[in-house]
């Protein structure tokens, strides 16, 4: 990538230790299990772009999203966010100064907003927090302001979350950030649980913030049609790693790897342009256990036996044997 990239994210890796307690292991003859949830993930993002993490649940979207936001931290790898390693136990002043510009929306906007606060609190705790602004009066101007930027009414401080739909929570939740003057947003399927209709309000929001303020965006989502109109660059996740990244629209029109071929199947208004459809077979392995080679091998109908026997490396922006062989049926229309 030419341009100077905003995050970096190199050789990310998460493993959970999932085994049984010891005394159950002896007992029952079984040995240590890990999971391998982020297994070896890079990408970088630019600023003012808008990032995106597809893949089936359980594919890792989440653990690396909270590894890059830090509240996780990561078996290996690194995470670099203006060029400034964000891994480590030290928090310098840098380290934590680059932090505030990162925040977090989740999928379900009731859990991460205080039930028994009222919105003008919730949205001015980062403003105190960071000491952004002082004064009362300044505090609350700036809130309305925040408020009729995400396309609520001032009038609506003064309620409790309870009383807004979930897409009107998850207004509050974008204003929060924005409260905290960050550059950064991680979104970890911010509108998975909302209707279709209110999701395309929530996107065009977040689409809209964006121009006005320049975000860069990481966002997730296991629904490949969701990220269509909002992502200028496209990262498909299967089993802990990536396994395609691209352009949005070359993705979309030119998928290479078998398993986005398979998710752009699942999506019913894409144009197919003359290829064939691969159908949707099968289901996630268990990730304790993963096959053999390429780990999408058992649900891919060109898994030949190096698949099974050989990982395939992400090469050209791919990680397939059949397509870096080119005996891919699709890359001859
Ligand atoms: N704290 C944890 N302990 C054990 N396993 C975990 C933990 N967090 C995530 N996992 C496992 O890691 C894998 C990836 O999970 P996650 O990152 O939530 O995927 P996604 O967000 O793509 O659905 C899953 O198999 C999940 O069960
Ligand atoms: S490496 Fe083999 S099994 Fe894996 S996606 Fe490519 S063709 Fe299918
Ligand atoms: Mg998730």
């Amino acid at each position: 990538m030419t341009e100077e990239h905003y995050l970096g994210v190199k050789n990310l890796r998460r493993v959970f230790d999932v085994s049984k307690p010891w005394l159950n292991r002896i007992l029952e003859g079984e040995k240590r299990q890990i999971l391998k949830a982020v297994d070896g993930v890079s990408f970088e993002i630019v600023r003012g772009e808008t990032f995106a993490l597809v893949g089936e649940s359980g594919s890792g979207k989440s653990t690396a999203a909270r590894m890059i936001v830090g509240l996780l931290s990561p078996s290996e790898g690194g995470v670099t966010i203006s060029g400034v390693p964000m891994v480590g136990r030290e928090a310098n002043d840098e380290r934590r100064r680059l932090r505030r510009k990162i925040q977090m929306i989740f999928q379900d906007p009731y859990a991460s907003l205080n039930p028994r606060w009222r919105v003008s609190e919730i949205i001015a705790e980062p403003i105190r927090a960071f000491d952004i602004i002082r004064g009362q009066r300044d505090i609350r101007i700036r809130v309305d302001e925040l408020l009729s930027l995400v396309g609520l009414h001032p009038a609506d401080s003064a309620k409790f979350p309870h009383e807004f739909s979930g897409g009107q929570r998850q207004r509050i939740a974008i204003a929060r950030a924005l409260a905290s003057n960050a550059e950064f947003i991680v979104c970890d399927e911010p509108t998975s649980a909302l209707d279709v209709s209110v999701q395309a309000q929530i996107l065009n929001l977040m689409r809209d913030l964006q121009d006005q303020f320049g975000l860069t965006y990481l966002f997730i989502s296991h629904n490949l049609a969701v990220v269509r109109h909002m992502a200028t660059r496209i990262g498909v996740m299967y089993l802990g790693r990536i396994v395609e990244i691209a352009e949005g629209h070359e993705l979309f029109n030119r998928p290479k790897h078998p398993y986005t071929q398979m998710l752009l199947d699942a999506v019913p208004d894409t144009d197919m342009i003359g290829r064939q459809r691969v159908p949707v077979r099968g289901e996630i392995p268990n990730p304790i256990s993963p096959p053999t080679g390429c780990t999408f091998n058992p649900r891919c109908p060109f898994a030949n036996e190096r698949c099974r026997a050989e990982v395939p490396l992400l090469v050209n922006g791919v990680a397939c044997h059949a397509s870096h062989e080119g005996r891919l049926p699709s890359l001859m229309v």
